[in-house]
């Protein structure tokens, strides 16, 4: 029986438009992360432009690598095996991070594993370091919520690998929904973390915005009516009234998403009658919902994490927890793989009804 273990792996997370590299252990302890975003390049064209992420890619990745090894005097000789994500994402921003461990792993002949990049959300909270220690392992079962720029998913998480679908948006993602308001109210792009700043001196009461599906008890959401109404609200003001409400606009937009993901939770919770959940991906960093879900935990007597925001976002730290433990249980991937614009079928099942 071959019993030797990753001890230590290197990983690469260029999915979408950030670049980062990340020294992880086998018990999910961040050594260290390096990150380079590229916000500012894809800002000036109103949205995340795949060849300008590829091509930034190109020019950080091996740079980083060679400053996280630097960094924490770590040689290439002392990393046990590479992990990478090898889906969903931007074609040519995979190839970039996944050519990248093909040829270490060639070079160095140790193994590489290609991982979803959702497991890497879904397995965020269960990572450490100085600072952060979950608050459960990551073999328990408990209500996810993964709500990112791409994707607004409930799970019923069972443990590595063990993912079923609830629910999930039926058109854009909560983070779409918050990145498109962010442009036609003229804050830029990405909108988020701007509409969270706004909205924390604006009144959530004070414009009425849509939130759908909230009378149906299945878990999925749909976002692209918030959207279309706020288009028209916006229309109907002045220019001058757009910037005398901007801080109300953010609050009672950001409610409305708010008010959905949460009441789509605490059905989650009812249903499955679990008394755990986490919330995680890009939009977990939102500081109305952070504090939803802590009131959520409260009245329903669960216990919940949210990962701090450096593992919130993208980051190369929850792909290589997820990818270690995986090259643990003897999985790897051959140097024939290529990226994937979408998930597996076996990445996760699907247990919505309709
Ligand atoms: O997980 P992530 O970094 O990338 C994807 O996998 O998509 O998520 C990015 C998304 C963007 O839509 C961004 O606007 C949103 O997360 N986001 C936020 C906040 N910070 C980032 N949304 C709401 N409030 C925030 N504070
Ligand atoms: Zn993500």
């Amino acid at each position: 029986m071959n019993s030797f273990k990753f001890q230590k792996i290197l990983a690469i997370e260029t999915s979408c438009d950030d670049t980062s590299v990340a020294l992880v252990d086998m018990d999910g302890y961040v050594l260290g992360i390096l990150n380079q975003a590229s916000d500012k390049d894809h800002e000036l064209h109103g949205g995340i432009v795949p060849e300008i992420a590829s091509r930034n890619h190109t020019l950080f990745l091996l740079p980083l690598i060679e400053s996280l090894l630097k960094n924490h005097n770590v040689t290439m000789g002392e990393i046990d095996g590479f992990v990478v994500t090898g889906r969903p994402g931007l074609i040519g921003a995979l190839i970039v991070g996944l050519m990248t461990a093909k040829s270490l792993s060639l070079a160095t002949q140790k193994p590489f594993i290609a991982v979803n990049h959702l497991e890497g959300h879904l397995i965020a909270p269960f990572l450490r370091d100085k600072e952060y220690q979950p608050k459960w392992t990551c073999d328990q079962s408990c209500i996810a919520l993964a709500v990112s720029g791409g994707h607004s998913n409930i799970y019923l998480y069972k443990g590595l690998g063990n993912y079923e679908i609830l629910g999930a948006t039926k058109d854009d993602a909560a983070g779409e929904a918050f990145d498109k308001f962010g442009k036609l109210i003229g804050l830029g792009f990405p909108g988020g973390s701007k509409i969270d700043y706004q909205a924390k001196s604006g009144d959530p009461k004070k414009f009425q915005f849509p939130r759908s599906m909230m009378v149906s008890d299945n878990l999925d959401m749909s976002f692209s009516g918030l959207k279309s109404s706020a288009q028209r609200l916006i229309e109907s003001l002045s220019p001058m009234e757009r910037t005398r409400e901007l801080n109300h606009l953010c609050a009672s937009y950001q409610e409305a998403i708010v008010d959905v993901l949460i009441y789509k939770l605490r059905n989650a919770l009812k249903k499955t009658k679990l008394k755990r959940f986490f919330i995680t991906g890009g939009v977990s960093a939102n500081s109305r919902l952070r504090s939803k879900a802590e009131e959520l935990a409260k009245n329903m007597k669960c216990e919940f994490m949210i990962p701090p925001l450096r593992y919130c976002t993208d980051n190369a730290a929850m792909i290589g927890y997820a990818g270690i433990m995986r090259l643990n249980l003897g999985e790897a991937s051959p140097l024939s793989l290529g990226p994937s614009p979408s998930s597996w079928p076996q990445d996760f099942t699907d247990k919505r009804t309709i």
